[in-house]
């Protein structure tokens, strides 16, 4: 990254940002960002990385922003200057709906980590997709991430989604299954087997017969994103299922409810109270489910990593441990602007370095070792 950049960030913005309250920060720089003059977005650097041809897309390279961060797709052409080779938009559900009461987003700056209970505030998935329809960036991949909304149950959650994914198909290169966010009470249960199938098998039926119906020439890559406080076996029947039903790729992790890794400020994230925490105390953690995932689906089925990135020498351990792309949110909150760019760098280097002519020669090179 540009070194004064990264210096204007640390030493100047972002302590001005911080004091702000996190979720007004969070709207100011987005909105900052919505207006700002960007230019056009790095061009693809196959050369670097290899083919990044993951589930019938390429990829300009393997670095992405997770959902959560732009829900509404107010400010991808920006997001895309900056360097990402991909945007995960969204959460969005069925029903545009306020989310939790605030406060509901807190920093805790000694452990590098955020806690949120935002509970999927966003504009709804019909508003969403006419946004996108108005423009998107070019070369960088557009995923569309949805949810349940709260005011319907958890067992009518398979119209809610539906509804979402019909609203999205067209705009959306893949559309992320998002059953982990901790903030929507119940939403966790349909990580269990039975109702996990019958999810997926209704949206990848959709999926299927959105191409049948002529809106895209393929059927729309399906992922699933998970949570990281799964027990060994509640994975294995998670991959089980997730492959029965033909899902392209899985995405690990959302935010924890534990508050292990925490370092000093054990007192302050009581005082938050519930909510997912994410940051560096998520990464080890993360990385053990993504290891896990690798051994489990025997590298086949792409994995993105995300969860405690905020180095290069942190993304390449996830694609050690069986990431073949990657996403970064509370990391870019830290970091700034130009967190896409020194990822990008720092991962190429080190992909050089170890004597890796592709990215994909690196995937997993570590996972038996961290998940077997
Ligand atoms: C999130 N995350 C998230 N994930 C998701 O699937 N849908 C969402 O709407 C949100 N919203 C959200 C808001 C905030 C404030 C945060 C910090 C996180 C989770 C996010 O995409 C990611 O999975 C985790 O944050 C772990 O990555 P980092 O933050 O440790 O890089």
């Amino acid at each position: 990254m540009d070194f004064y950049t990264a210096m204007l960030y640390r030493k100047l913005l972002r302590p001005l940002l911080f004091r702000l309250p996190p979720e007004t920060a969070h709207e100011f720089a987005l909105r900052a960002l919505a207006w700002s003059p960007f230019p056009a977005p790095p061009k693809k650097e196959t050369a670097r990385w290899g083919a990044l041809s993951r589930f019938g897309l390429d990829f300009p390279n393997p670095i992405g922003l997770a959902a959560g961060f732009d829900k509404n797709g107010i400010a991808v052409k920006p997001l895309a200057a900056l360097g990402f080779g991909f945007l995960e938009v969204g959460t969005v559900t069925n029903l545009p709906q306020p989310g939790n009461d605030k406060p509901r987003l807190f920093r805790l700056p000694q452990d590098r980590a955020l806690i949120n209970r935002l509970g999927f505030n966003n504009h709804g998935a019909v508003a969403l997709a006419e946004r996108l329809k108005r423009g998107k960036p070019s070369n960088c991949v557009i995923g569309v991430n949805i949810g349940k909304s709260r005011a319907v149950a958890v067992e009518d959650a398979i119209p809610d989604y539906l509804a979402s994914f019909q609203a999205v198909r067209e705009v959306a290169d893949y559309v992320t299954v998002n059953v982990s966010s901790p903030n929507t009470p119940n939403l966790r249960e349909l990580q269990k087997p039975e109702a996990l199938r019958e999810l997926l098998q209704a949206l990848q039926g959709a999926s299927q017969r959105s191409k049948v119906e002529g809106q895209r020439s393929k059927a729309v890559p399906l992922l699933l994103k998970i949570a990281p406080d799964l027990a060994e076996g509640q994975l294995e029947s998670i991959v089980k299922v997730a492959q029965t039903a033909g899902i392209a790729g899985l995405i690990a992790t959302n935010t924890t409810i534990t508050r292990e890794g925490l370092l000093a400020a054990r007192a302050r994230a009581r005082e938050c109270g519930a909510g997912g925490l994410s940051g560096a105390p998520l990464f080890a953690l993360s990385n053990r489910v993504l290891a896990k995932l690798y051994c489990l689906t025997g590298g086949k089925l792409p994995l993105i990593g995300v969860g405690g990135i905020f180095s290069a020498a942190d993304a390449w351990a996830k694609i050690c441990a069986g990431a073949s792309l990657l996403q970064v949110y509370t990391g870019f909150v830290y970091q700034g602007p130009g967190f896409a760019r020194e990822l990008n760098e720092g991962l190429a280097a080190l992909l050089a370095q170890h004597g890796f002519n592709s990215l994909d020669e690196a995937v997993g090179c570590r996972a038996e070792e961290l998940g077997g």
